[in-house]
């Protein structure tokens, strides 16, 4: 029999989840459970690096695991369980603080344009600076060979990928499996901001006009569409050009990916039209896109046995494979066993 390969992934339950997040993890998790053995994560430990008011983030952990639910992703194919109820993903991490590199660390990118944007509220905590050991925590645990991201993620899969290389050098070659990343094939490891087309679109972002959230209604992807940013090329022309038109091959990618049509195709359809053309289409297949995840997320979101089932069998079933590399590790480092 054929085993198949591991994947791992993981999102913060921190509300505000964006198309963006759809297309580079969400769509992906879905497409590939029918190939791995697939193991997807609410990474709440994570999410703690920036302050959360308890009762949201409490809320936010169930509205997350609705959100993979309407994204058709199934509990009885694959693994889905929240982070802090295994925890030997923090004992992990702390081993694998003393194999990593504080000059390692500090080259991360995601950690200093989080600390300028942090700088305003001070809270620049030794968490976000270890964020990316406890992301490899959650990676080597479970002998993974995937993971599908999108763009921002990969310095910390590279990172994983270098911590593990490191400890199997010392200890033995085949103690981690060495990760893969896995990003969007289509163009969509890194959807941008529609008011800034050269900025990541962030589930932080404090301007809600620049991003398109998953329960947005219609009125509100009509309006937030309307006012993306294009360019002002005589004659209009649609085209994927992510350095000269970074808005239009924005817009482009995100239908592309929610209507499963290749650009090359969108390309030829939209071709001698105006952009006003190519913001309808937008508007309007985003609108069914989300109507039809709203409704979903609504029927499982309210079935709270159904998540609570989910939620225990999940830990369960990531606690027993997570002991085992991790018994592994502790006789291997000569921690001593009871
Ligand atoms: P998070 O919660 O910021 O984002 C979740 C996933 O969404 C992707 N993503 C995007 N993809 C395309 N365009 C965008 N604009 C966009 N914004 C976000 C992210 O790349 C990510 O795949 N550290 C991770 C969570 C995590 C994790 C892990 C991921 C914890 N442990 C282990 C993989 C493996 C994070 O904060 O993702």
């Amino acid at each position: 029999m054929l085993i198949k390969k591991t994947v791992f992934s993981a999102i913060q339950p921190t509300g505000n989840i964006t198309i963006g997040n759809y297309i580079g993890a969400l769509q992906q998790w879905n497409q590939i459970q029918k190939k791995y053995f697939c193991i997807y994560c609410i990474a709440d430990l994570h999410s703690l690096t920036i302050y959360q008011k308890p009762n949201i983030l409490n809320k936010n952990i169930l509205d997350t695991l609705a959100i993979f639910l309407a994204c058709d992703i199934d509990p009885n194919k694959n693994i889905i369980f929240i982070q802090s109820h295994v925890p030997q993903h923090t004992q992990l991490s702390w081993i694998l603080n003393c194999f990593t590199y504080f000059g390692e660390l500090k080259r991360m990118i995601q950690f200093k344009e989080k600390i300028l944007f942090l700088k305003k509220n001070n809270n620049i905590n030794i968490g976000l600076f270890n964020y990316p050991i406890l992301m490899a925590a959650d990676i080597l645990l479970y002998q993974t060979n995937k993971v599908p991201v999108g763009k921002d993620q990969i310095q910390h899969i590279e990172i994983a990928r270098k911590i593990a290389i490191r400890f199997n050098s010392i200890y033995g070659k085949n103690i981690f499996t060495i990760p893969e990343k896995i990003i969007n094939p289509n163009k969509g490891s890194c959807i941008m901001s529609l008011l800034n087309p050269f900025k990541k679109m962030s589930k932080s972002d404090s301007n809600s006009n620049n991003i398109i959230n998953l329960f947005d209604n219609n009125d509100m992807i009509t309006k937030k569409i309307n006012n993306a940013v294009t360019d002002s090329d005589i004659p209009p022309r649609i085209i994927y050009d992510k350095i000269n038109k970074p808005g239009i091959s924005n817009l482009l990618s995100i239908l592309s990916n929610i209507t499963n049509n290749s650009i090359k195709n969108l390309e030829r359809e939209f071709k001698g039209k105006i952009y006003n053309d190519l913001k309808k289409s937008v508007i309007k297949n985003l609108c069914i896109f989300l109507h039809t995840f709203q409704k979903k997320y609504y029927k499982y979101r309210e079935n709270k046995k159904l998540l609570n089932n989910i939620i225990v069998n999940g830990s369960n079933q990531a606690q027993k494979l997570a002991k085992i590399t991790l018994n592994n590790i502790n006789n291997l480092i000569g921690l001593y066993n009871k």
